[in-house]
């Protein structure tokens, strides 16, 4: 077949305005590439954000959204890297999108082979969000043994996955979400604490019904707005906050005198930027890693439903809906 079917925005915009499902050429991978059929592809925030062209540097549309995935290598366009990997299942990590489509060029060294132990739905979700989680916590901040680590969005699939590190790795947290039912959710996972933070609320006072004030040093942020801006004044003696996300779309605004006090510091991490500045021999730790992570159940991802591309219309709102139950992906092999 010389065709496939691919999801296409053409303007950026409200995902299910812009997405269309269109029949394109399918492509063919040059030296030190390899085509990859896909198999499954997330929804993850930052495709959304990609959609909406508030996504880091977004390139202009027509664009294919999709930055991680599993498939099948069916053909390589010449090379050592792309001779390995030809026929293998592999993790499809595309830092420039692409993947929600049926076939997908990139280059061999993204194209990663898992173990055949390892579930399809888990290698979907095989290496934003592990890998964002286990680097901040054990690479940015090194958060020690018996120390506090207070995170918003906890009850995310990445919150989720540093909650389970504190318990491997010996750290605590205390896990902000924004409904009541998400404690009920994130008690499965025997979370130190969970604080319902709303609209209004006072993060400080509440963290005081918790723990001792001046006691949290270490914090991760995915949310913003106010709710971001309070945690600066609830870190203790030089307390660091990481933010990684942009959930609430709103800026953080804070005193600089917050950040004078206690020696305090505030932070960025993204994942494209720290892998560009990272050689071979560390990927291939940190892939060991979340290999590891995900057979240990620390860096699974619980998905809530899968979607055929054609329904990509009801995927998309079930990746919008407040209170889903895990991650949506999408899938691409044909249904007879
Ligand atoms: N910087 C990086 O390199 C990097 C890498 C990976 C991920 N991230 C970021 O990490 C965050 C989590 O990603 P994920 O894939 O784990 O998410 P996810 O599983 O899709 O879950 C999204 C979570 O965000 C919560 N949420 C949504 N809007 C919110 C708001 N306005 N205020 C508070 N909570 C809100 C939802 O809570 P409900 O359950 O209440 O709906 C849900 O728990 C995202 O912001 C993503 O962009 C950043």
């Amino acid at each position: 077949m010389n065709t496939m079917r691919a999801l296409v925005f053409d303007r950026f915009g409200e995902p299910s305005d812009v997405l269309k499902l269109r029949e394109v050429p399918v492509p063919r991978p040059g030296p030190g590439q390899v085509r990859v059929r896909m198999i499954a592809s997330p929804i993850n925030p930052s495709d959304l954000l990609l959609i909406r062209g508030v996504y880091g540097r977004p390139a202009g549309p027509p664009a294919v959204p999709g930055f991680e995935g599993v498939g099948v290598v069916e053909e390589s366009g010449g090379g050592f890297l792309a001779w390995r990997v030809l026929g293998k299942r592999v993790a499809v990590l595309n830092g420039q999108g692409g993947n929600w489509q049926e076939q997908v060029v990139i280059p061999a060294r993204q194209a990663i082979p898992v173990p055949d132990d390892l579930p399809e739905e888990q290698v979907a979700s095989f290496f934003v969000n592990p890998a964002t989680a286990l680097v901040i916590v054990t690479r940015v901040l090194r958060v020690p043994r018996g120390e506090w680590l207070l995170q918003t969005a906890a009850n995310s699939s990445l919150g989720k996955m540093i909650i389970r590190l504190g318990h491997t790795l010996g750290f605590r947290t205390i896990n902000v979400v924004r409904r009541p039912e998400a404690r009920e959710e994130l008690a499965e996972l025997k979370p130190d604490k969970i604080l319902v933070w709303q609209e209004g609320y006072d993060l400080a006072q509440l963290l005081r019904q918790h723990i001792p004030e001046g006691t949290v040093r270490y914090a991760v942020d995915a949310v913003g707005g106010p709710l971001g801006s309070q945690i600066i004044s609830c870190l203790g003696p030089d307390g660091r906050l990481v933010v990684y996300g942009t959930l609430s779309d709103q800026p953080l605004l804070f005193s600089p005198r917050e950040l004078m006090v206690n020696n305090r510091r505030v932070e960025g991490f993204w994942l494209a930027e720290w892998v560009k500045r990272q050689g071979p021999l560390t990927m291939l730790r940190l892939f060991r890693q979340i290999v590891r992570g995900l057979r240990q159940g620390v860096l699974t991802t619980k998905v809530a439903a899968q979607y055929p591309i054609e329904r990509y219309h009801d995927a998309l709102a079930h990746a919008e809906t407040p209170g889903r139950s895990g991650k949506i992906l999408l899938r691409f092999t044909r249904i007879p």
